[in-house]
């Protein structure tokens, strides 16, 4: 693999972030920590969407300049990412200068192609997603069935971008490339949509939206936000109608979109069409993410139950992200909704990283001490006597399969599905251990039997920490630092020999990788 370009939605920031925008997040920096240990050149980007109508009220509303609530709130988000350790590579707002003068750039190369023309038009504007809606989409009642909102009825004069033209290409690269849309039972969705398509007002007059990048040579009108927004993804890396950024010639197209599924046909319609005008390459996925609910309840203000990613870190008093990254990440299978709920959290990440996977290494480690003074003997290897330890040979070829089970599911963007290969592994490794009892072997004096089965199972853990470390970087850290392993290591070259003959840990090194949610050891260790 040669490079791997990955992207997120940019947030609106007419709020703070809530778990629904972490949960892309965290899944995106999963994604994007798992490819960069399959390839040196891994790029990820995420920021904020910060024009639009929306924004401008918000603002008007509380007193502000739209640029002073931008500030505001693109910090809180970049705040909240920090909190995360979300490591992306480029956060864009959408405000910054190079991207303005590159929106402008493009739209006037969409108006010199003939594909942006100007007409009068009425229609329903709905601000929650802005955009103008299709009658027949709106609920009974007349609402937005996303925003439950009456959409406001604009008449104005507006460019128009000519969709209609892209419809036909866009239907064919669907259904050519079943892969395009992640995942693939949602291109149905699409393709229906497609069906009734119509030219999309890609303006508006300035008198009614001022705060938007304006069109050049025309500034009555700004640039409609989708076009601002979805732009980003180019925009970030240079381009700005020339092809000659390094950036863009390296990483576009963009490997994947990590995107929610409520607004799939902007990316998976609209920017593809762009691209098509702009004669530039489409991305090679569009992978769109499941909503997140609160104990099974659509989060929203008016219910007041929006909980701030931040908020469950701080109230479990959690030293590190890796638990709330590890819940989130697993909470949905790919492409499905998920919940959150704070009894539901406590209860799987206890099991899953406190007792199946943090207690196995430390128990393992514990037994090293005892026996062997912390000492990987020589000659304790499964490599050296394959047949001294029934299942020893079996539990390292099943380690090293689950790599490759693990690569598969992020292939199609599985990611809960990868992380339940990486708890069955820990759990195999468990039962191992409770079949060939290290510790009976210890007090029958068949050391030879014993050495072995604790040399397996950390070389298992070392397999383990690289495929956890991208849902828990701390946790995995923390493991290899006590294993002596290299977490650097490609996945493509990991083997099943990791662990080096010779002195490994001391007793005062042994440290619990994670300490159990609400347990007292988590009480003192918070406090201190
Ligand atoms: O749509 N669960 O911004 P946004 C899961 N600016 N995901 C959620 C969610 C939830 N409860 N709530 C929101 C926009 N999201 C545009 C994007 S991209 C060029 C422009 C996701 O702040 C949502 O699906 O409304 C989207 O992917 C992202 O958060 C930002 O949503
Ligand atoms: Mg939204």
């Amino acid at each position: 693999m040669d490079k791997f370009y990955i992207t997120t939605a940019i947030d609106y920031v007419n709020g703070a972030p809530h778990i629904g925008h972490a949960y892309e997040k965290i899944i995106t920096d999963v994604i994007a920590r798992h490819y960069s240990q399959r390839t040196d050149d891994m790029y990820f980007l995420t920021g904020t969407d910060e024009h639009g109508i929306k924004i401008q009220k918000t603002a008007a509303a509380k007193g502000i300049t739209p640029k002073e609530l931008c500030d505001e709130n693109a910090q809180k988000f970049k705040d909240a990412w920090n909190a995360l350790d979300i490591n992306y590579n480029q956060f864009i707002r959408t405000t910054d200068d190079y991207h303005e003068k590159a929106v402008q750039k493009i739209f006037k190369k969409l108006v010199e192609k003939g594909d942006i023309y100007k007409h009068s038009y009425e229609g329903l504007y709905c601000q929650g997603c802005e955009c103008f809606l299709n009658p027949k989409d709106l609920t009974e009642d007349g609402l937005c069935p996303d925003h439950l909102k009456k959409p406001e009825v604009v008449k104005e004069e507006n460019y128009f971008f000519k969709l209609t033209k892209y419809k036909d290409a866009i239907i064919k690269h669907i259904k050519d490339n079943p892969d395009f849309i992640v995942p693939a039972f949602r291109a149905n969705e699409v393709l229906n949509q497609l069906e009734d398509i119509q030219d999309i007002s890609v303006s508006r007059a300035k008198s009614n939206v001022q705060w938007g990048i304006d069109v050049l040579d025309d500034p009555e009108q700004s640039i409609y936000v989708w076009i601002d927004a979805l732009s980003n993804y180019i925009t970030a890396l240079g381009y700005d109608t020339e092809t000659n950024s390094e950036k863009y010639n390296k990483y576009w197209p963009a490997d994947v979109h990590v995107i929610g599924k409520d607004i799939l046909k902007f990316h998976s319609i609209y920017w593809p069409a762009f691209l098509m005008a702009l004669d530039l390459p489409l991305p090679k996925h569009i992978f769109a993410h499941g909503w997140i609910t609160i104990d099974e309840t659509k989060m929203s203000k008016s219910l007041g139950n929006v909980i701030s990613p931040t908020s469950v870190i701080e109230n479990f008093e959690l030293k590190e992200p890796d638990a709330f990254r590890y819940y989130m990440a697993t909470s949905a299978p790919c492409g499905r909704d998920g919940n959150y709920s704070d009894d539901d959290f406590k209860e799987k990440v206890n099991a899953h990283l406190a007792n199946s996977m943090g207690n196995l290494l430390n128990r393992t480690l514990s037994m090293l001490v005892k026996y062997f003074d912390g000492e990987i003997k020589e000659g304790s290897k499964v490599a050296s006597h394959p047949e001294l330890v029934s299942g020893s040979l079996e539990l390292l070829k099943k380690a090293l399969g689950t790599v490759k089970i693990v690569e598969n599911h992020f292939n199609h963007f599985e990611i809960a599905e990868a992380a339940q290969e990486i708890m069955n592994i820990v759990d195999l490794t468990n039962k191992f251990v409770t079949d060939n009892a290290p510790w009976t072997l210890a007090k029958e004096e068949k050391m030879a039997e014993c050495a072995q089965v604790l040399t397996t199972v950390l070389e298992v853990m070392c397999i383990v920490a690289a495929l956890i470390y991208p849902y828990c970087p701390n946790i995995a850290k923390s493991m290899a630092k006590q294993l002596s392993f290299d977490l650097s290591v490609k996945l493509d070259d990991l083997t099943a020999d990791n662990i080096k003959n010779g002195k490994l840990i001391s007793k005062e090194e042994i440290t619990p990788v994670f300490l159990r949610v609400d347990s007292e050891l988590a009480d003192k260790s918070s406090k201190k």
